[in-house]
């Protein structure tokens, strides 16, 4: 059985995650989505709500037989190894995310050499988007409809309304 393991911050997810999880999950047996916890980068939104989020949205895109989401601490080849995943899904967006993802994938590969790095390149719809932009525009009330899938967006609003930014 093919499994891989998609990790990220997804802070929040967004419609290029999507459309990873969506591809990715053609290649595999078993995607596994791996919400980071441990992150030294201070996330906006809890690991709950990440992981909430994307149920959401593998719930709506009838995705649950084959896709699950776990949250997980630590180094992520460990994670992905308690997984049995063969492979580390990661979506390359522009020739900016090229270095880091190369040496994350070189580092995972000398750490673990049984596990590889599959890349994704991202649509190019979906090549300027990043969770950082979606949560700068909703800070300041803008439009986000586009670029998150739809059922986490009042969500979204709601947690900066709630921290006082809109
Ligand atoms: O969505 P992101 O923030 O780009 O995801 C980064 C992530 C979660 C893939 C990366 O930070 C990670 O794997 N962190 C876990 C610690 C680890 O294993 N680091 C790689 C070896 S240095």
């Amino acid at each position: 059985m093919k499994i891989g393991v998609y990790p990220g911050s997804f802070d929040p997810i967004t419609l290029g995650h999507l459309d990873i999880i969506i591809r990715a999950s053609k290649l595999v047996d078993h995607l596994v989505i791996g919400v980071l916890t441990n992150i030294s980068k201070k996330t906006i939104f809890t690991v709950e709500e990440r992981v909430r989020f994307l149920n959401w949205v593998i719930k709506e895109n009838n995705l649950e037989s084959k896709v699950k989401v776990e949250s997980f601490n630590g180094l992520l080849v460990d994670f992905a190894k308690a997984q049995n995943a063969s492979f580390i899904v990661r979506g390359l967006r522009a020739v900016t995310d090229f270095d880091y993802e190369l040496q994350l994938a070189q580092t995972n590969h000398k750490l673990v050499p049984e596990i590889d790095t599959i890349f994704f390149t991202t649509r190019l719809e979906y090549s300027y988007l990043s969770s950082s932009t979606v949560r700068e525009i909703a800070s300041f009330g803008g439009d986000i409809k586009q670029f998150v899938p739809e059922c986490i967006v009042q969500s979204v609003y709601d947690k900066y309304k709630a921290i006082g930014s809109v």
